[in-house]
């Protein structure tokens, strides 16, 4: 590693990832921090607390979304990430993003680096979608129609309008985070890989071109709840069987034919008892794929599977359609940016594409937005075991550090 002008205060981000941790964690190491539950409330207000410390001014708007921010009045250059985890999560995803940007205006601000431009972290809502995925990062950029709010649930039918007046927020009001798109001069996003390339090719940074599309269903087999003792087997309506299926049919077909993925990651059967044939099975199915038209072909042959099983089973089938986020491309010129300031600190890097969904692909469509990963430990994500060396996490910083000031000195009017 070259020697470099300025870096960042390892350890004490390192402190902080630790003990953002604490809120949700739990003995096994996982950490489940639900968008708008207790845990993630109270992360948020230990945000604003250490925002104010390291010397920014601190707001939350009306999506929850809290910002620190350092300089004046005016278009400012954005970082940041989502505090929300996964149920059962790690510590790195979404936090490491906003806790690393927290760290380097933290670190200009003591060391008085100068800039033209304002700084902001940011620290988006329900990134993972508990209720709404990009949630925070969609009220700011102005994408959620008033139909997807009042649509919008959690995987046990709670209402995103009921948490939201829970925790003394209103639905009614989160238009009003939208915010100007000429305010926000680029937007830049530290990651975990949350994939094995990085690591299994010794690479240290990842550069991301391309955000994956993903789309979200939930479904549904109908069928007819009667004994499971007395019922003859070739007589049932089982829902189940036509889920099952339905599952592995379109795994094959995802697998054969596309580059693109595909998951179950919740099935419910009803009524849900040893002695009852399932009258109902309800999935939630999501899709992935690195282009649009990719997600097209899928949904077209997912829904025309569903329908071809439960007609030659006798059941009925139902889709609803949750969520549809297109694949996004990156910013060249940051990519452009990152890559020289990554060849100045000596740090090898990858163009790569991502599998996982970003805040930066909503943030895209806003303005020039660019995203940095550093290595998974054994590839893992969305599991108490994710996790990345304290070395990954510094020279991940101090990227982020380097391409902010990068931005921030940019002598240009408009974006
Ligand atoms: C976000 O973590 C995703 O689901 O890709
Ligand atoms: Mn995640
Ligand atoms: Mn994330």
């Amino acid at each position: 590693m070259k020697a470099f002008e300025y870096g960042i205060n390892i350890s004490r981000l390192r402190k902080n990832l630790e003990e953002l941790a604490s809120f949700g964690g739990n003995k096994e190491g996982g950490i489940s921090r639900l968008a708008f539950g207790a845990e993630d409330m109270k992360a948020r207000a230990w945000l604003r607390e250490k925002m104010e410390a390291a010397g920014l001014y601190s707001r939350i708007d009306e999506a929850g979304n809290v910002f620190g921010r350092l300089g004046n009045e005016g278009p400012a250059v954005w970082a940041g990430s989502h505090l929300d985890t996964v149920p059962n999560g790690g510590m790195f995803d979404g936090a490491l993003g906003v806790l690393a940007a927290l760290e380097c205006l933290q670190t200009i601000c003591e060391r008085q680096l100068p800039f033209r431009w304002p700084l902001e972290v940011v620290a988006f809502s329900d990134e993972e979608g508990t209720y709404k995925s990009f949630f925070g990062s969609k009220a700011i950029t102005g994408l959620l129609t008033t139909e997807e709010l009042a649509c919008a649930r959690n995987m046990n039918g709670q209402a995103l309008a009921h948490v939201l007046s829970a925790v003394g927020m209103d639905i009614q009001r989160i238009n009003r985070a939208r915010i100007d798109h000429g305010q926000i001069r680029a937007y830049l996003e530290l990651h975990i890989e949350q994939g094995p390339l990085l690591e299994s090719k010794l690479i240290s940074i990842g550069l991301v071109r391309s955000i994956v599309g993903i789309v979200s269903y939930q479904m549904a087999f109908l069928g007819t709840p009667n004994h499971a003792g007395t019922t003859p087997l070739e007589l049932r309506r089982d829902a189940f069987l036509g889920a099952a299926e339905f599952s592995l049919k379109v795994y094959d077909w995802v697998r054969s034919t596309t580059s693109g993925v595909v998951n179950i990651g919740k099935v419910d059967l009803y009524p849900g008892a040893f002695n009852i044939v399932p009258g109902r099975a309800r999935l939630a199915l999501e899709f992935r794929s690195p282009s649009s038209e990719g997600l097209e072909v899928m949904e077209k042959k997912i829904l025309s599977l569903g329908n071809e099983i439960s007609r030659k089973k006798g059941l009925k089938f139902s889709a609803s359609k949750v969520s549809w986020d297109s694949a996004v491309r990156l910013d060249d010129t940051i990519i452009q940016l990152l890559q020289e300031e990554a060849e100045t600190l000596g740090y090898d890097y990858r163009i790569m594409n991502s599998g996982a969904g970003h805040d930066a692909q909503i943030m895209a469509r806003a303005t020039r937005a660019g995203m940095i990963f550093i290595p998974s430990i054994g590839g893992k994500s969305h599991s108490p075991e994710e996790a990345c060396s304290w070395d990954a996490v510094e020279r991940g910083a101090t990227l982020l550090l380097h391409g902010l000031l990068r931005l921030a000195r940019e002598k240009k009017q408009s974006k």
